[in-house]
């Protein structure tokens, strides 16, 4: 078996980790008892590109369950838990005769390493091929998108001087494996679809949908009620704080804090805040989320009124460029700077290392000082967390198990149907129907002792929907 991670040393304790996780899992324990007999993902070959953690070690080990063969990377160079890739890869074997599933990740990847790790995923031995990609962000589906491109037009081309780093890197990628023989056209051809996790991955799917260049169907997990609505709010405002803690461990009561964008991401973030006793602050552009933050009790600005007050930043819009790096130099001494949202362009990491005289003093992994004016009477720092990437898992260990049983039980669900009914999914984004979103709630209310009251039959008729449910139309909003 191929795979690279960090130490198999480090498998016993991910497995018990991993059993730990399974008991806050139920809703993907419950499909491994709905359909670990009929097995209905037999065949599918899954290249995996998500954070690989204990609880996507407990995803894994469903997919697997129900009959699919796996290659899993992780999709962020610093989110990986060691101890949970190490675990996946021996599985029931040992760390000298590993029997579990190739995994390629370790955290603290170089974006070199990042993009190999992506391409093996989608290089299955035997020269077999991917039929199902499950992305968080969607970089694999990126790839795939990108070979296909550029294997029409016969040659990758040059990066550009002023090209991104990462571009620059996957154009290399690229350009070694059609050298080496690989046909992504191939390789898109053999993909049933995809199923993404993120808001990000989702705005781009939606985009090359638009653009009529989308390969092959997609079901946008983020989407599902379940998960969007839980994850994205339950799961930050637990892992935001925790990753704050862990990098810096300042008191956040009485601390100014800013949140940017109050979409789910800002709303969990910006009541975990608020619950620390900090003064919260939001930036919005969006009217709508600007005047719910107000109702709840924030006051709404711009990041530049902020500035000469807030001690903590922490970016959730998944937009570029949020906080500048001539905004990064103006802060209070000290400040501390993070991202929550997919991507680091949030925080223009680049443009912050170019300011002249700027030095970066690196504290621990994933914490960074950086000195603005050394030597002056206005010498002062800024904390910068995982270099601007998503902090919940670069500086913690992201979302709690028992929040991501609900969007990973989407993500099997989703599987499952683009798998076993491809021909009823033409090329585009579809949700998940809202049977299933009500579902994979229920699988979750016996674990926190929920006791749920049911209509009577006269009750639904008034209401116009089934006893069972579903119970409201698909434009609710939650
Ligand atoms: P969302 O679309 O619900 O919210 C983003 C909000 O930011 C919107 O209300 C938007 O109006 C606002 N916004 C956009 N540009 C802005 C700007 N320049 N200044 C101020 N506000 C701005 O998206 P959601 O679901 O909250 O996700 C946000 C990001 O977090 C995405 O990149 C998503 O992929 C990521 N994410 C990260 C997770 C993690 O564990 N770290 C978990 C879930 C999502």
């Amino acid at each position: 078996m191929d795979f690279r991670v960090a130490d198999l040393g480090l498998a016993e304790f991910g497995r018990k980790e991993i059993r730990l996780a399974e008991h806050e899992m139920p809703g993907l324990m419950a499909m491994r008892e709905q359909y670990g007999d009929s097995k209905p993902l037999s065949g599918a070959k899954i290249a995996g590109s998500l954070h690989m953690t204990i609880q996507t070690a407990v995803l894994i080990e469903t997919l697997v369950a129900l009959g699919a063969e796996v290659r899993w990377a992780s999709c962020n160079i610093f989110s990986t838990q060691d101890h949970a890739a190490a675990a996946i890869v021996v599985g029931d074997g040992t760390p000298e005769d590993p029997q579990g599933v190739p995994v390629f990740a370790w955290k603290g990847e170089t974006l070199e390493e990042y993009w190999w790790c992506t391409e093996q995923i989608l290089a299955w031995p035997n020269g077999e091929l991917a039929n199902m990609i499950l992305d968080d962000g969607g970089d694999a589906t990126l790839l795939v998108h990108k070979g296909v491109e550029y294997s029409k037009g016969g040659e990758v081309p040059e990066p550009g001087p002023d090209d991104p780093e990462e571009l620059q890197v996957i154009l290399s990628v690229l350009k070694a494996s059609i050298a080496a023989g690989r046909n992504w056209t191939e390789v898109a051809n053999a993909i049933k679809g995809v199923t993404e996790e993120t808001t990000t991955g989702v705005h781009r799917l939606y985009d090359m949908a638009k653009a009529e260049s989308l390969l092959f169907p997609a079901i946008n997990v983020n989407d599902s009620v379940t998960k969007s609505k839980f994850d994205n709010k339950y799961g930050c405002r637990h892992s935001m704080i925790d990753g704050l803690n862990r990098a810096t461990d300042v008191l956040i009561g009485g601390k100014v804090a800013v949140v940017c964008g109050y979409g789910d991401v800002g709303k969990g973030c910006a009541e975990s805040l608020r619950g620390q006793g900090a003064r919260v602050i939001i930036t919005e552009v969006d009217p709508i989320c600007a005047l719910q933050a107000a109702m709840d009790g924030y006051q709404v600005t711009t990041l530049e009124e902020a500035l000469p007050i807030a001690d903590i930043y922490v970016t959730a819009t998944g937009c570029f460029n949020v906080i500048t790096a001539d905004q990064m130099s103006r802060m209070k001494h000290q400040a501390i700077v993070s991202n929550i949202g997919h991507f680091d362009n949030e925080i223009d990491m680049a443009g912050l290392a170019k300011i002249p005289g700027v030095e970066r003093i690196n504290i621990k992994p994933q914490v960074d000082e950086w000195t603005f004016e050394a030597g002056t009477d206005n010498a002062h720092s800024i904390i910068v967390l995982s270099e601007g990437r998503l902090m919940n898992l670069g500086n913690a260990t992201g979302h709690p198990s028992f929040v991501m049983s609900n969007s990973f039980t989407n993500q099997v669900l989703a599987q499952i149907e683009l798998f076993t009914k491809t021909e009823q999914y033409p090329v585009g984004v579809y949700v998940l129907p809202k049977h299933l979103d009500e579902a994979v709630a229920r699988l979750h209310l016996d674990a926190l002792g929920v006791k749920l009251t049911t209509l009577t039959d006269k009750q639904a008729d008034y209401l116009g929907v089934p006893v069972e449910g579903p119970f409201k139309p698909d434009h609710y909003r939650y």
